[in-house]
Order: C-alpha cells, then sequence, then structure tokens
C-alpha cells in the first residue's frame, strides 16, 4: 500500500472503493479504533455519497442517516449553498492568521450567532470542533479565576454520563466510563455529581422529589469542597452521548442559580443541543429557561460540511477582567484554525439555510411527531425506556429489568438491532443499549415514519431470535 496514490478526483467520484478500503485497512486509524482488530478488514461501512437525510455505501445502499452523521448534518447533505461558499470562499482567501490578521467570515459569523444566543452572551471565540471548543472554555475559566487573583478556584463540577470531548482536559470532565481504560488522566480538579437519569433515578422517587435530591447533591458538595475553590459548573442541557438524559424539570435553573450565589461559572456544553435540535439556535435560555455564562457550540454550526467550534462568553463576564481590570493580560489560548475563514464561510451559510428554511421553526414543528411515534416503540417487551426533546431521541433495550440496565446482553442485542436495521437502510450508532436518534432538521413525517418501522421490525426480529437462541426468557 505504501506507493499508494489515490487522486482526490478519483476518490470524490467514488471510482475505486476497494482501493479507498483497503487504504483504511493499512493506514488509517480510527476514533475508537479497536487495537485487536487494527488492520483486518474495517467493520465500519465505506460511504461514498450524501443527500439530504440519506446516505449510499460503497454497495449502493440507500440508508436513511438516523443520527445525522454524529448529530451534525443539521441542514442535510449536499446543500449546494454551502459547496459554493466553501468553494468561493476558498478562491478569496483560503486562510489568514488570527494572530495577525482579521477576515470577514469569521466576523460575521461571531456577530450573526452573538445575535442568537442568549442575554449578553457577546463575544465569540472560534475554535476547530467540540472538544477544542469545550477545552477552551474550560481554560477560560482558569485565566479568568487567575487574573481576578483568585488561584485557587479552579474546580470543574461536572457530570457521570456527561460527555465533552477527548482533549486532555475534556475526557477528563466526562463522565463516561467507556472513554476511560488506559488514558491518564488529570482527575485532581474536577468533581462528578449524579447524572440527572429519570429512568434509573431512585426506586419510587418521583420528577420533583429528584430534582431536589439532585439539587441537594450540588448544594452539599459545595459545602463540603467550598465555593472558594469551584470555578465552573459544565453540563450538557440534555446529556447526548450519555444517552438523550432531559434532567428533571426545575433543574437547569435551580443549578445556575446556585453557580451565580456562589460566583461559580455556569458553561453549557450546547455542541449536541445547539443549532436547531432543539428547534431554537440554542436549547438553554430558549428551552430550559438560562443565561448561562458560557456556551459552548460546534457540529451544527457549519452543518458538519467543515470542521468548526466555539465558544460564545458574557459581556459580564469579560468586563470583570477587561481593560483596566485585566493586569495586562492575554488569553493566550488560540488554535492555527480560530475563525478559519472557509469554516466561518460554511457557517454562514449553514444559517442562512437554517433562516431561510424555516428549519427551525420545522423542528418544532415536527419534533411532537418524531416523539411521539419513537415513543410508539414502548409496547415491544426489549424495549425498556423511549425518551427524548426535540430532535434528539433514545430507545433503550432492556432484555430483563430485574437483571439492571445497560447489561452486556443489552448491548449486544443492541448491536445486533443496529446491524439488522442498517441491512433494511436505517443508520442507528447504538451508544452501549441505546439506539439514538437525532435526524437532520429536515426529516420529514414520512421519514420519521420509516425510521420507526424499520426500528420496530428490527428490534421484534432480535427478540424472537434471542428468545430461540435462549438469551431471553
Ligand atoms: C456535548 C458534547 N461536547 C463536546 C463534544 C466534542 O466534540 P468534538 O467531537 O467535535 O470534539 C461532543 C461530541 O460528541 C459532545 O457531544
Amino acid at each position: 500500500m505504501k506507493d499508494s496514490k489515490l487522486s482526490a478526483a478519483e476518490v470524490i467520484a467514488g471510482w475505486n472503493a476497494p482501493d479507498q478500503v483497503a487504504a483504511a485497512q493499512a493506514h488509517l486509524l480510527s476514533p475508537f479504533e479497536s487495537m485487536e482488530k487494527l488492520g483486518q478488514t474495517p467493520d465500519r461501512p465505506l460511504l461514498t455519497r450524501g443527500e439530504g437525510v440519506w446516505l449510499y455505501d460503497e454497495a449502493g445502499r440507500q440508508l436513511l442517516d438516523g443520527p445525522a452523521g454524529m448529530w451534525c448534518t443539521q441542514v442535510g447533505y449536499a446543500r449546494p449553498e454551502i459547496a459554493e461558499a466553501i468553494a468561493a470562499q476558498a478562491m478569496t482567501i483560503s486562510y489568514s492568521s488570527p494572530w495577525y490578521f482579521l477576515n470577514g467570515p469569521s466576523a460575521a459569523l461571531a456577530a450573526r450567532i452573538a445575535a442568537v444566543t442568549p442575554g449578553d452572551l457577546n463575544h465569540v471565540f472560534f475554535t476547530t470542533g467540540g472538544s477544542s471548543a469545550v477545552d477552551s472554555a474550560l481554560r477560560f475559566m482558569q485565566f479568568y479565576n487567575n487574573v481576578l487573583g483568585r488561584a485557587g478556584k479552579k474546580t470543574i463540577l461536572a457530570r457521570i454520563d456527561g460527555y465533552h470531548g477527548s482533549s486532555h482536559l475534556t475526557a477528563a470532565v466526562s463522565g463516561r466510563a467507556g472513554n476511560r481504560p488506559n488514558f491518564d488522566l488529570e482527575m485532581e480538579t474536577i468533581s462528578f455529581l449524579s447524572a440527572p437519569n429519570m429512568f434509573t433515578r431512585p426506586e419510587g422517587m418521583d420528577e420533583a422529589a429528584f430534582c431536589d435530591h439532585l439539587i441537594a447533591e450540588l448544594e452539599e458538595r459545595i459545602e463540603t469542597l467550598g465555593a472558594d475553590s469551584i470555578g465552573c459548573f459544565i453540563a450538557e442541557p440534555v446529556l447526548a452521548s450519555g444517552g438523550i438524559l432531559v434532567p428533571p424539570q426545575g433543574y437547569h435553573q435551580r443549578t445556575l442559580e446556585i453557580c451565580r450565589r456562589h460566583d461559580i461559572l455556569y458553561i453549557s456544553d450546547e455542541v449536541v443541543t445547539g443549532f436547531g435540535r432543539l428547534g431554537h439556535w440554542f436549547a438553554s435560555e430558549e428551552v430550559y429557561g438560562i443565561t448561562p455564562d458560557i456556551i459552548t457550540f460546534a457540529k451544527g454550526v457549519t452543518s458538519g460540511y467543515v470542521p468548526l467550534g466555539g465558544f460564545a462568553i458574557s459581556d459580564a463576564v469579560l468586563a470583570r477582567i477587561a481593560g483596566e481590570k485585566s493586569k495586562q493580560s492575554f488569553y493566550s489560548n488560540g488554535y492555527t484554525y480560530s475563525g478559519q475563514p472557509v469554516a466561518c464561510a460554511a457557517g454562514l451559510a449553514s444559517m442562512d439555510i437554517i433562516e431561510g428554511d424555516g428549519l427551525l421553526e420545522h423542528v418544532r414543528d415536527i419534533a411532537p411527531y418524531f416523539q411521539a411515534q419513537l415513543a410508539t416503540l414502548a409496547d415491544l417487551p426489549l424495549v425498556g425506556d423511549v425518551r427524548g426533546a426535540g430532535l434528539l431521541g433514545c430507545v433503550e433495550i432492556v432484555a430483563d429489568r430485574a437483571k439492571g440496565v445497560s447489561t452486556d446482553l443489552d448491548a449486544k442485542l443492541t448491536l445486533r438491532i443496529d446491524r439488522l436495521c442498517y441491512d433494511k437502510g436505517l443508520i442507528v450508532r447504538p451508544i452501549r443499549s441505546m439506539c439514538v436518534m437525532s435526524p437532520a432538521l429536515v426529516i420529514t413525517r414520512e421519514q420519521i415514519d420509516l425510521m420507526v418501522r424499520i426500528l420496530r421490525e428490527s428490534i421484534t426480529e432480535v427478540g424472537i431470535a434471542a428468545r430461540a437462541e435462549g438469551l431471553l426468557p
């Protein structure tokens, strides 16, 4: 494979799919690569084309893209407006250093995002994706407290089952156990709170009592650690990779109020929930009634066409360390590609489409139907829970509630369901025992019907086969 020379034009045209798979097998190290199987035929299919909510694989199979890539293809695949903006910007000025110059697309996109963030979150810092967005926000918290002369106020409050990225610091604040083995993480300044998981809440506790329970835990933790040692609280409005966990009613406002009382920065990680997924540009205020200090975003900002992320921050926070209060400091955190003009042009074009096609209104209109149709699956014996918000949905497979949730058997059956769905034309991408659906914002009712029909057939058929094999009672 060393002398392989697949040209851009040939690869894009898809003329040599077997060569592309061979190149991946020999040279590509993918996220979450099984080291045991490295070098073997990849078990990830090669996708060759996308259009709207549809993907096509090398075998020519048409697939409804249930997770919208990685919750990111908001306006759908193959929108010429974004492709043209990328090409035009690349031919105008393909790069400019954010250290020494301004460029129009990053300035315009910062203003455009600031116009749709809640409250006084009026400044935007651009990064290369979600991990770098969260990492930069957390580093801002450290910088901020150092400039304020509060060197001890650095502990990060995070939640079990939260996911915030794959950098050194963001992996450490991610509370999902599966991301940990064999990595070294600096955990001293991180304190984990319980996941606001309504499905696994203590037996007999109603929603209001569960919320009180979580709030009491937060208050106790602050009391124990001391507010003087805590720099920020980081929270996804809805825990995405953790399994579409929608916190109990009132949780967002109460956690924010506690943070404000103790001068703890509230970072709302909207990498998944931002840019229309819950029917609004951002979910923090319009869905959950909070104006955080910092909102992180990525993914849907460019509809996944090119990498981009960032955070928006409040004037009130900046004012505490700007101007005369700055002590001549520099926020010396940055990337070669902060505000990359081609990426920002794609962001502007994607926002144009979301606005022009009324996609926020469309999501608000169609999301109740999406949730209701997914909920019909609850009658299947293998389905333990169906939950969601906006265009985020989760069908949790539970083989035997008495044995607990998310067992190895549940995960095995979910993998089988995923494979069967794929054969029937639906991409699921299971997260352990959860079939998570987060389609592109452009999805129609008919496509939702198809998604739910394939899920129902696949879950039913896997259940019948598992019973025949004696895996289920
Ligand atoms: C809530 C959240 N934050 C951060 C990230 C990290 O984003 P990225 O993979 O773009 O680095 C993710 C990725 O899924 C995410 O779901």
